[in-house]
């Protein structure tokens, strides 16, 4: 059989809800959200191991980024959700496949991030009361290698989607038989990997900027020590950015010739955004605190371009074995589609309360009280009601409109 007619017969028969190019795009969105908090969370571990035994100042920052992985990764992973949901939706064909063909290294993946959180917690919660002389770094890097090998999991995962036209080879052993056992691990590139991993440390010095920026107004807090964590930070943006761009032409070379990937829009922005950006941090360095909040913006806009050309080299591949997602059957359903729309609108709303709340709370001095206006709290609580009343009261005249209540 031809592979594109068995990719194509492989779609999800009744169709999608509304437009691929909305499902594509959240999907690079939200995978832009999730990559970014990774990048925090292996460099926040990377600076934390670096700088635990650098002193007083070292070891406060790392008991600090301690803190912040095991927060960062719970956002981390939820953000993942949603562009593998999306992927699900929208490259079925090629999800499922990777995942049923390597469905040992699928289960491994969440066994690798289980442990990489529980031992990020371990690495937390065991400084909190240490002095700098004892700091623990043990469970940090059980947490890093975990967290490694999570991430060449799920490059491995993502490549073998690109590359359909290996899966017969990958399927069949050299008998002839079906493999069941769903270990095959195949499709590394190094280069790509790098290239989503090394900003990791550029995106961490770009949140050490933010961190200067945002405690700078708290009087307990020592200025030569938000001195040296803002140097560090904008020195780790600057070196790393360069790095990580290096990287980039290194996946540049692995990409097939035909796809003239170099010629492709979003690389182009790109790689214009990210010369701009090492510029701008060039800059920064006069005063990283002023410029961190518009760094942090650029830096996210760049990542965002930057996973636009990924999902550009996607269909590059997707396309060389016959397959668009423009030609999914669309079965338009407005009642979900609005649904997950007000969902998400609702949710970003409802977020804001305890976002406000945490954001004045984490800058006001230890021990002193915030209180914020009770009608932010109250609407949020009156959104979430009248949330779980819309949704429970859908289902409930769905399922008696079907017959499957009673
Ligand atoms: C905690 C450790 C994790 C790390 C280090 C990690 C890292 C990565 C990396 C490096 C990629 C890019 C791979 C590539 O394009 O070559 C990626 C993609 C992705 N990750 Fe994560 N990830 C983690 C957890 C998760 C979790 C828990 C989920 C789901 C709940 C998830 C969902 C995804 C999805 C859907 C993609 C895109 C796959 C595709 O486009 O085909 N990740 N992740």
């Amino acid at each position: 059989m031809e592979l594109s007619t068995f990719l194509n017969n492989m779609r999800d028969p009744s169709g999608i809800p509304f437009y691929p190019v909305v499902f594509q795009f959240l999907m690079v969105l939200t995978y832009a959200l999730h990559i970014t908090m990774i990048n925090l969370v292996i460099g926040s571990t990377v600076v934390a191991l670096a700088q635990a035994r650098r002193g007083e100042y070292g070891a406060r920052l790392a008991k600090a980024l301690g803190r912040v992985v095991t927060v960062s990764l719970s956002i981390a992973i939820v953000l993942g959700v949603a562009p593998l949901l999306f992927v699900q939706v929208i490259y079925d064909p090629f999800w499922y496949t990777a995942n049923t063909m390597s469905a040992f290294w699928a289960m491994m993946f969440l066994v690798a991030v289980t442990a990489a959180f529980y031992a990020g917690y371990g690495f937390y919660l065991g400084n909190r009361k240490t002095d700098p002389d004892t700091f623990k770094t043990g469970w940090g890097w059980v947490s890093l290698a975990f967290l490694l090998c999570a991430a060449l999991i799920i490059h491995m995962l993502s490549m073998e989607q690109l590359l359909p036209h290996h899966w017969k080879t990958w399927l069949i052993s050299p008998l002839g038989q079906y493999e069941t056992g769903g270990g095959a691990f195949h499709g590394i590139a190094l280069g790509r990997l790098l290239h989503f991993l090394l900003p990791s440390m550029a995106v961490t010095g770009v949140y050490l900027m933010l961190y200067g920026w945002y405690f700078r107004q708290r009087p307990d807090y020592d200025p030569e020590y938000l001195d040296y964590v803002v140097k560090l930070g904008v020195k780790l943006a600057f070196g790393f950015s360069v790095v990580a761009a290096a990287a980039g032409f290194w996946w540049i070379g692995e990409i097939p010739s035909e796809f003239n990937f170099v010629r492709n829009p979003f690389l182009l922005a790109g790689a214009i955004g990210g010369i701009a950006f090492v510029a701008y941090l060039g800059q920064a360095h006069l005063n990283p605190e002023k410029y961190a909040v518009h760094t942090a913006i650029a830096m996210f806009a760049v990542i965002f371009v930057m996973c636009c050309a990924r999902e550009g080299l996607r269909m590059d591949y997707a396309g060389a074995a016959g397959y668009s997602i423009f030609d999914y059957k669309v079965n338009t359903d407005w009642p979900s589609t609005l649904l997950f729309f007000a969902s998400f609108l609702m949710g970003l709303c409802v977020l804001c309360f305890p976002a406000m709340a945490a954001f004045r709370a984490g800058r006001a001095p230890r021990g002193e009280v915030v209180t914020l206006d009770p009608a932010h709290g109250k609407r949020a609580v009156t959104m979430l009601i009248v949330w779980f009343a819309v949704v429970a009261g859908l289902g409930v005249i769905v399922s008696l409109k079907n017959g499957t209540l009673f």
